[in-house]
């Protein structure tokens, strides 16, 4: 048995103005659909019948709504959370619930709601690999193969990058930056992708193991919960009593049987306005344009988004490289360089309030 878990929790922040605290980057729109309704489908696709969405009981309306609106929605199961604890709690929560409502050999597939996946075929193919470790017990991740030194990822470091899965060596969540320069120079590390795989029972005995406090708290808050339908409601005292701690701290740096499969798709956390903009298609001059009321002369590398309700003509002329993204009560112009700061911006907005 297939199960996907749909992790939903992180606010997004560097995507401002439109990515908020009420309006999360899962519910963004990117191509065709949100970023939450691709990674339901791209479980589905990987042939998981069931879906477990853990979210903030705030989100729970907008997710059901994205489930609503697709044509074949699997059947789910919602975990709704009354604050952010981060991955471990979320993970071990959904695998406790897991080996009650399914069983403790059921598969999990753990997707994150907020990355870009473009090409849906290749995953299948490395979760079928990431699939039958699973079922050997492994813990299972997926590596991307790194292209910058990123400070903002975990590194996973193998015997050597190549095609084949290999068992981790050590894992490093968030190095600095000559750290992360040092890791790419060698060629034996890779990107942790926050995607995971490993049967319910694999991973609570990973729980148990290195972090008994996440697993007793996790515990006492399912036991605690109350079930409507198939929304399962955390009570705000025993939810708070677990740790915020991620996954990555809580349990992949101390595992001895973490397998890390090569990610054989194209993948991108959609961090940043940049990024967005380069997960888009682009016209001749490297404009991103997802809207066509913009009309641009002599502009390049620029990426305009109008989120406005009627239609408005946005004139762009002499631009280069800035990103700009106009919604009802807020409007951002950056220049690419800067984007990554947006952060900075919602924080002083936060302390104005
Ligand atoms: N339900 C729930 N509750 N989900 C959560 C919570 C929570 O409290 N906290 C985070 N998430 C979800 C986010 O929505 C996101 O989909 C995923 O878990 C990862 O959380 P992030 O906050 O985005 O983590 P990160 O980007 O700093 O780091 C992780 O992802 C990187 C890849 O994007 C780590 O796993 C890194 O090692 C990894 O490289
Ligand atoms: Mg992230």
């Amino acid at each position: 048995r297939l199960l996907s878990v749909v992790l939903s929790g992180g606010s997004g922040s560097r995507l401002w103005p439109l990515s908020r605290q009420a309006f999360p980057k899962p519910f963004m729109k990117l191509g065709d659909s949100t970023l939450l309704q691709q990674a339901i489908e791209r479980g589905q696709a990987c042939g998981t019948g069931d879906l477990m969405v853990v979210t903030n009981k705030d989100h729970q309306f907008l997710t059901k709504d994205v489930l609503r609106q697709m044509s074949d929605p699997p059947s789910a199961t919602f975990l709704l959370e009354p604050r952010g604890r981060n991955t471990a709690p979320a993970i071990a929560l959904a695998a406790l619930q897991c080996e009650r409502q399914f069983s403790g050999d059921t598969v999990m597939l753990v997707l994150s709601a907020d990355h870009l996946v473009p090409d849906v075929e290749a995953f299948v193919a490395s979760a079928s690999e990431a699939f039958r470790l699973a079922q050997e017990g492994a813990l299972v991740l997926f590596g991307i193969s790194p292209t910058a030194p990123d400070t903002g990822f975990g590194y996973v470091e193998v015997e050597r990058v190549s095609r084949a899965s290999q068992l981790a060596k050590r894992f490093v969540e968030k190095p600095d930056l000559a750290t992360a320069q040092e890791y790419l120079a060698t060629g034996r590390y890779y990107w942790n992708s926050g995607m995971f795989c490993f049967t319910a029972s694999a991973i609570v005995s990973a729980l148990e193991r290195h972090a008994p406090d996440v697993m007793n708290a996790a515990r006492h808050a399912l036991d605690t919960a109350q079930t409507k339908d198939n929304a399962i409601s955390f009570d705000l005292h025993a939810f708070g009593l677990q740790p915020d701690i991620s996954i990555d701290y809580a349990v992949m740096e101390h595992a001895d049987n973490v397998r890390v499969v090569p990610a054989r798709f194209a993948w991108s956390d959609v961090g940043s306005w940049p990024a967005v903009a380069s997960a888009q298609p682009s016209d001749s001059s490297g404009n991103t344009f997802p809207d066509d009321h913009v009309v641009a002369v002599d502009t390049t590398g620029t990426h305009i988004q109008i989120e406005s309700h009627g239609p408005k003509i946005v004139a762009a002329l002499g631009l280069h490289d800035l990103v700009i993204v106009d919604t009802p009560d807020a409007l951002l112009v950056a220049h690419k360089n800067s984007a990554q700061q947006v952060k900075k911006v919602v924080d002083i907005l936060k302390a104005r309030k």
